[in-house]
Order: C-alpha cells, then structure tokens, then sequence
C-alpha cells in the first residue's frame, strides 16, 4: 500500500531525528517514494547523507541550491506529494506553519500543498505545555493536520513528561491510514474478531487456544489501509494495539459475544477471525483450586459457549473462519449454510507454515454462491486482502445478499 506513494518527510532540529532514519529506511523498503526534506537545524542532529543512503534520494536541505533538482520550483514537493510527515516536528516548525511562515524548505512545501499533512512532535515538555506551543498545536488540528503523538516518557533533558517523538511503527500507521482514506471500503464500518478466548477455571487457570491473533490482526489493518472504519474485538494476544484501528479488549466467549453484539447494529461486514472457545467452565471457584483438596484427578463440567457467529443476524456480510484438520471444504460448507455466512476462510492447520502462530496462511475461501477458492501459501496480510476483495465485490451487489436473508 505504500508502493509508488510519494511521501515527504520533513526532519527538524530535535534530537528525535536519528530515530527517523529508521522511519525513512523502512518506508522506502516499503516500496515509497520517499523524499526528505530537512531544516538546516535538522543537519546539525543528523546529516543529509545518512537519509541520502536510506532513500536513494537527494535530500533538499536549502530553498535555493542550484544543483537540487527541487530548486527551480520550490513547490515541485508540494505538488508530488501524497503525504508529508513532520517528524520529528519542533515547537518551532509547529508555530511557523501555525503562522503561515514559509522562509524555508519544508515551511513552504507544507504551505503549498494540498495534501494530507501528519505531524509528529517532539519537544522538551515545557516547550511542549507552553500556552504558545498549545495554542499553535490546536489551530493546526482545527485545520485537519494530523497529529501523531507525542508520547510520555523520558527527555532528553532527563525530565519525564510528554514530548517524546512517538513510536516509528506508529507513524507508519498513521501515513497508512491517511493514505487509505479513499481506497474501496471507505466510509465503510468493519467489526473483526481476534484472538483466542480465555474461559476461567479459577483466578490463575483458564482453557485457552492456540491462535495468537496475527490472521485477524491483519484483517483488521488490511481494512484499515483500504478507508475502512474499523472496530477490533480482540481476545487477549501479545500483538500491538493497530493504528487507527477502535480496539475492544474482551477475554471469554459471553464478553466477545456482548461486544460483537454491541458493535454490529452499525457495520457492513462482520468478519469473525477470533478462535471462541466452545465450551466454558460450568462454573468458575472463587479461589485457587488446590491439588491437595482434589484427590487423584480435578474433574471439569463444561458448557456450551455461545457460537457467536451463528447468533448475531442483520444487515451486514458476514464473514467466518474455520480451523479444519479433516474433509476441509466439505465441513466449511456446512458451517457456511448453517451459520448463514456470505464467506467462509478454511485453513488446515495440520501444516505448520499455515494457521496458528505464523504469518502465512493457506486458506481456502468459499462464497455462499458456491465458488471455491483455494489460495496458495501466502502471508496473513495477502490472505485478508484476498477476502476484502470479495467483500468489496459482494458490497456492490448488495441488495442480493440481503434478499437471501430475508432483511426487508
Ligand atoms: O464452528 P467453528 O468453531 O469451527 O466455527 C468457526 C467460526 O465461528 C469462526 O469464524 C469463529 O470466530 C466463529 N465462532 C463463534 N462462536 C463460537 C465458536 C466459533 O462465533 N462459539
């Protein structure tokens, strides 16, 4: 999604801004145009060669060099641009641009453009809560700008407080949400299950799964990246909160049930990635079961969970996951028809570069019309794209898929 994008990124004087060439390395490992532009105050942190290495670029640095292929028209950027990122950006840069000031490079591109601005600031904290700086920061959110960040922590000063330059993974993010905006689920509303539930036994035990979230992950940012407004239901996993993404934590089965349920009066497309557990204690002891009041062996009564998927029913496409290790399309089928879904992504997860833990996944899909797809190995990230895909076809034709519900 970042291929072929242009995106400038401006550097300013902090001491922030080594930590973006790592922002610029992996931006154009992306496939990104990326063309930097730095304050002259932003060359005594950090030379131009080093982000010249990372992009392959010239690095503009003076409004007015002869030899910069940017410095007949100084708006050349402004116009290329598909975003500019300002990170990291200074209380100095965030009053300039607050002001309308274009006396240099990056103050006049931003002037100039027309495209989306993100800004990431990073400053010591008492520049940062100076009424000035607070002011200037409101009148550019009041005027769209971006911001990302910045985050607590420690200075360089020493102090603890905000103005930490935010997280580089963050700001990528951000520049892919920002991209997204137009892409074909915009103004579209997804809920996406993840995870895998935790039924309690006692405070310390519970029955968990295998999945560690990564295939609804992707599916949550694969949406994200293409305009979608994305709510997460997720199951505890050790995966990072996604960018731009509405994140409801939920443990068990009944709190993601509660949670779907609740996001799901306002969406287009319910896609259940979450592994549920089937069953749940019958009841959970209030203490810690101990081994020695057991005997020989701890007997478990278990319940039904609620099958989530089965049981919500609206005016959305409805899309599913199943983990199979035998006769797969065949059982997909039949939880296709049974749990009433537009879609059913089936995985063996008998071969271990698919399903639980890793990031590629070979998946097949099956529509409710009967098509059968069976995709070949690929990451997690390609897989939720395949399946957006048919989402954004079956989105366009609507009207069908709510007749055959019967939604009025
Ligand atoms: O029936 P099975 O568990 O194989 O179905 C898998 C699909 O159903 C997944 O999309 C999963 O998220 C969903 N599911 C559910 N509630 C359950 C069990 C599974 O929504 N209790």
């Amino acid at each position: 999604m970042l291929a072929n994008k242009t995106i400038v990124l401006g550097i300013t004087g902090g001491i922030a801004a080594y930590k973006v060439a790592d922002l610029a390395s992996k931006l154009t490992q992306a496939g990104a145009r990326v063309e930097i532009i730095m304050t002259k105050s932003a060359t005594e942190f950090i030379t131009p060669l080093t982000f010249r290495s990372l992009t392959h670029r010239t690095v503009v640095t003076e409004m007015f060099n002869v030899n910069s292929e940017f410095s007949i028209g100084h708006v050349a950027l402004a116009t290329a641009a598909d975003v500019i990122v300002i990170a990291p950006a200074t209380a100095n840069i965030v009053a300039k641009i607050a002001g309308g000031i274009a006396d240099d490079m990056l103050s006049a591109t931003v002037l100039a453009t027309e495209a989306p601005v993100i800004v990431a600031p990073a400053m010591n904290v008492n520049m940062y809560q100076n009424p000035a700086t607070q002011d200037n920061l409101a009148k550019l959110k009041a005027r769209g700008f971006i911001f990302v960040g910045p985050g607590y922590g420690r200075l360089a000063s020493g102090k603890i407080g905000m103005g930490r330059l935010t997280d580089i993974e963050e700001i990528i993010g951000t520049i892919k949400q920002v991209l997204g905006r137009s892409g074909d689920l915009a103004g579209k509303n997804i809920v996406v299950t993840a995870g895998g539930t935790q039924e309690a036994i006692d405070p310390v035990r519970y029955i968990g799964n295998r999945s560690s979230g990564k295939m609804g992950y992707a599916v949550a940012e694969a949406a994200r990246d293409r305009g979608a407004k994305v709510t997460l239901i997720t199951a505890p996993t050790a995966l990072s909160k996604p960018v731009g993404v509405a994140v409801t934590p939920v443990t068990t089965a009944v709190q993601m049930k509660k949670a779907v349920v609740k996001a799901v009066a306002q969406t287009d497309v319910l896609i259940m990635v979450a592994a549920v557990a089937d069953y749940q204690p019958k009841s959970v002891a209030k203490g810690k079961i101990k081994k020695e009041t057991t005997g020989a062996g701890l007997t478990l009564e278990l319940v039904k969970t609620p099958d989530i998927l089965a049981e919500v029913k609206g005016d959305f496409i409805k899309v599913g996951f199943a983990a199979e290790t035998e006769d797969i399309v065949a059982n997909a089928r039949k939880k296709l028809a049974n749990k009433q879904l537009d879609i059913i992504a089936v995985n063996d997860v008998t071969s271990p570069d698919s399903g639980f833990g890793v990031d590629t996944n070979r998946v097949t899909l099956i529509s409710h019309d009967g098509k059968v797809e069976s995709l070949p190995l690929m990451s997690k990230r390609e897989v939720a794209d395949r399946i957006l895909d048919k989402v954004v076809g079956m989105l366009t034709k609507k009207p069908q898929s709510q007749m055959r519900r019967g939604v009025s």
